[in-house]
């Protein structure tokens, strides 16, 4: 017992005594970064994924990216971009241009061109990735994945028009 007491009295010793060798560096430090932004700043490297810059599709259709899992498309004027697993377990998506529609191969589901849910076992939507135009390009955030039950607005929001 009094072994523990005093390992924590040593960690407690040893976590106060690190604080302040912190605060003591970021005052020797004086216009410096402070620490809080520099966490930050990594937090923010870590949540972001690579952009991927794609052309503008020319019409209405899907384009399908297997080496990213992204799927890009382009409907009514609006383009999305996808990841292209099912929300139910991950499978792979396929594009059906005859009916104008996702499929899942695995349990049957399927989607809307614009990622909709139609019937099937998934629970939502085709989870989305935010998107803008820039320098004449599509630019998909793949560092951000958008799930329509957990933020209904950011969805529907995921798009950018381009017509
Ligand atoms: S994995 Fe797609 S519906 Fe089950």
């Amino acid at each position: 017992m009094s072994e523990c007491l005093s390992r924590d009295t040593d960690r407690r010793g040893f976590l106060r005594d690190g604080l302040m060798a912190v605060a003591a560096l970021t005052a020797i430090a004086g216009d410096a970064a402070p620490l809080h932004a520099l966490t930050r700043r990594y937090a923010t490297g870590l949540v972001a994924g690579p952009a991927i810059s794609y052309d503008i599709p020319a019409a209405d259709g899907a384009t399908i990216d297997k080496p990213n899992r992204v799927i890009l498309v382009r409907y009514q004027g609006t383009v999305h971009a996808f990841s292209l697993e099912c929300p139910h377990k991950g499978t792979m998506v396929e594009w059906q241009g005859d009916k104008a529609r996702f499929y899942c191969p695995k349990h049957k589901s399927t989607f809307q061109p614009e990622g909709s849910r139609i019937q099937g076992k998934a629970p939502r939507g085709l989870d989305r990735y935010a998107v803008r135009i820039e320098g004449g390009k599509v630019v998909v955030d793949t560092g951000k994945l958008i799930d329509q039950e957990k933020d209904a607005g950011g969805w529907a929001s995921a798009g950018a028009k381009v017509a």
